[in-house]
């Protein structure tokens, strides 16, 4: 059995990604959002970065136990899936977008100037990138 995880700053195409490679090798696709919010992970609101804040150490027991659990493969889609220890994960899968269509998209979303600094700094600084390879995930790192 193996699981995949798509990851990558906001906005960069995990969704479209994710859906589509779970497609073409058959496997589950897993949406994050969906496990967080049936399992009521979101705990408080966070004002300033309007959004809530996920506990991942639940999210992990969570996805740990679904991994466990499941008789197919996986492509799991979300900013938080390479948060999961390196020995449940085949590879995770880092999404890249170019920083002008990135910002047009995030200002589609009507996201407010400082969500959208946010996110590109955080696609500027390769943040979910640093954080997959400081776990020990094989990566993959694919421009969508
Ligand atoms: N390869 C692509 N080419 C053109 N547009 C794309 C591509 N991938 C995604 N998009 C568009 O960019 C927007 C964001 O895509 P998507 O929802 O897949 O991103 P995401 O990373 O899953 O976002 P989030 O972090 O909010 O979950 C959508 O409008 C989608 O149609
Ligand atoms: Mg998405």
């Amino acid at each position: 059995m193996k699981v995949i995880c798509v990851s990558g700053s906001v906005g960069v195409g995990k969704t479209t990604y994710a859906k589509r490679l779970a497609k073409k090798l058959r496997y589950e696709y897993i949406d994050l959002n969906k496990v967080i919010n049936e399992n009521r992970l979101k705990e408080k609101y966070d004002r300033k970065r309007k959004c809530y804040e996920i506990d991942v150490k639940k999210l992990n027991k969570v996805l740990i136990k679904l991994i466990k659990e499941s008789e197919k493969s996986l492509v799991i889609d979300g900013h938080l899936s390479h948060y999961l220890p390196k020995e449940y994960i085949t590879k995770v899968i880092i999404l890249k977008c170019d920083l002008k269509k990135l910002r047009k998209r995030l200002e589609k979303r009507g996201y407010s100037k400082s969500k959208i600094t946010e996110n590109l700094e955080a696609e500027i600084f390769d943040v979910c990138f640093e954080e997959a390879r400081r776990i020990g995930h094989k990566l993959e790192v694919i421009e969508s």
